[in-house]
């Protein structure tokens, strides 16, 4: 019998202090959603302490996750931790992970605390949560830079006061694989009751080694992993989810344990964690670009039709990579159309949802023979953003672009169900159909990020696109898709707007 690796997705949490990768709570619900379809074991869903957003996100994600641990983070703080104990109320499962610093760099200057007020904290800090839950995690942030007899002090303590599980942070992302290998098999040796809490890893990837040092610590007996979706994460990201998992299971004949996750959802989860955040998967980048299964040069593509092993160590629909067949066209009927969105893991919450995605469906089926499951992913996604909160809705965009001429764009905008109408010069098409929207909605936004991908081959291909706007210290992202690019960028505009005009708190961490 192989143990459990236990993954720890921290996407929501980790991932959003990516600087630009704010989220509101409904895309919190929706990423959520999608890591308990791919059988993550926790969700840290935020850092309830943080902001009212974050507390609400944390809260609407443990009122409807049921088959994951959904996890609240919490400085050593009693109202920290009761934030994180509140919020968590309403989960099947809850988990409080709760941390203080152990480096002397960090203890010195960032806490100026001794080492023995870091221990006496850590054991309160552990006690305090056990009042809420059971299911308690303890980090010594920085533990990578910490010196390891005061690591195995602060844990050995921690262990006594309740925590189940010791994750171990490399913080900054400065260790080497074979040194926090040896720390983790060090600290299981020599802490007497380290048999009575599981050990984790939390990663980060300064130097580009962050599933290194995950897997390497696997190896000396960590049992659970801390990642992301798409490595996303403070900085340079933590470990990416998709790599340790698919590392573990593509290498049985190393790895001593797995993981439970269904692997056909890893895919679709990158896809919506990019389109959420705006942050763009590299086409290199392993199991999840788009180059990741793709072979160019002739000897290779040779080797695998006539043997698929030959180059290929993984299959790529074993991670959700589908062969872009065409599922629907215009003829297809509702029904049809709903069945194909339930084969795909995607839920519509209303009746009124379903008919409204179907409407948009055939509006696309007319522009464009063959849908693919990555445009109703895409379809979808649009659909949630007009859902959300439409006080600025676009009525109609006609632009004019043509050789040695300025490009013009007239605009019609609802703006509280009230039609508005502009007009705009720009360099291109996008600029003056942006200049002309902000002639009515005048927000004051700063366009912080502008990027367009096509979500499937071809000219006829939808365009998606993202926009990062900020004002007054708030950064949000917005998305829009359609087969027309600068119509797809006056959604993803539009869809900006209405959440800064939301006022939603920005569930940020870091603020
Ligand atoms: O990187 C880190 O140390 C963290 C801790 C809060 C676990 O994110
Ligand atoms: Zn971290």
């Amino acid at each position: 019998m192989k143990d459990k690796l236990i993954i720890f997705d921290t996407t929501l949490r980790d991932g959003e202090q990516s600087p630009g990768a704010s989220m509101t709570r409904e895309e919190k619900v929706r990423i959520a959603r999608q890591l308990e379809r791919m059988r993550v074991d926790v969700i840290e869903a935020g850092f309830p302490a943080a902001s009212n957003g974050d507390f609400e996100s944390v809260k609407a994600v443990a009122d409807i996750i049921k088959d994951s641990t959904v996890c609240g983070l919490a400085r050593a703080l009693e109202r920290d931790i009761d934030r994180a104990g509140e919020a968590l109320k309403g989960a099947k499962s809850g988990r409080i992970h709760t941390f203080i610093a152990t480096s002397p760099i960090h203890m010195e200057k960032k806490l100026r605390m001794s080492p023995d007020q870091v221990v006496e904290q850590a054991v309160k800090a552990v006690q305090w949560a056990r009042k809420w839950t059971d299911n308690v995690e303890f980090s010594p942030e920085d533990a990578g830079r910490s010196d390891p007899d005061f690591l195995c002090r602060v844990l050995e303590a921690v262990i006594d006061a309740g925590a189940g599980t010791l994750n171990i942070p490399d913080t900054v992302g400065y260790n080497m694989p074979h040194q926090f290998g040896a720390l983790i098999a060090k600290l299981r040796e020599r802490i007497p009751n380290s048999d009575k809490a599981i050990f984790s890893v939390h990663c980060h990837n300064d130097l580009g080694l962050a599933v290194a040092n995950s897997l390497s610590a696997v190896l000396s007996g960590a049992r659970q992993v801390e990642c992301t979706i798409n490595g996303l994460g403070e900085r340079a990201g933590n470990a990416s989810l998709e790599e340790v998992v698919m590392a573990v299971r593509t290498r049985q004949d190393v790895f001593s344990c797995d993981t439970r996750i269904d692997t056909t959802q890893i895919v679709p989860a990158s896809r919506l964690v990019s389109s959420v955040t705006g942050f763009v998967v590299q086409p290199n980048k392993a199991i999840v670009g788009a180059n990741a299964f793709a072979h160019e040069s002739g000897i290779h593509q040779d080797g695998v039709l006539k043997h698929r092993e030959t180059y290929e160590i993984m299959r790529a629909e074993d991670v959700g990579w589908s062969a872009n067949k065409m599922v629907m066209g215009k003829h297809s009927g509702r029904n049809a159309f709903k069945t194909r969105l339930a084969e795909l893991g995607i839920e519509l919450d209303s009746e009124e949802a379903l008919n409204s995605a179907f409407a948009r469906f055939k509006e696309l089926a007319d522009k464009k023979h063959e849908i693919f499951d990555e445009d109703l992913h895409a379809l979808v996604s649009d659909e949630a953003a007009v859902l959300e909160q439409e006080h600025f809705k676009l009525v109609s965009l006609k632009v004019c672009s043509e050789t040695g001429e300025t490009p013009h764009a007239t605009v019609v905008v609802a703006v509280n169900g009230v039609e508005e109408q502009a007009e705009a010069d720009g360099g291109g098409p996008v600029d003056a159909a942006f200049k002309a929207i902000d002639s009515i909605i005048k927000s004051g936004a700063e366009l912080q990020l502008y990027s367009v991908n096509n979500i499937t081959s071809g000219t006829d291909a939808q365009g998606e696109v993202t926009v990062r706007l900020s004002k007054g210290g708030r950064i949000v992202n917005g998305q829009g898709s359609d087969t027309d690019i600068v119509i797809a960028s006056a959604k993803s505009y539009l869809h900006a707007l209405n959440k800064l005009h939301s006022k939603l708190e920005r569930a940020h961490p870091q603020v």
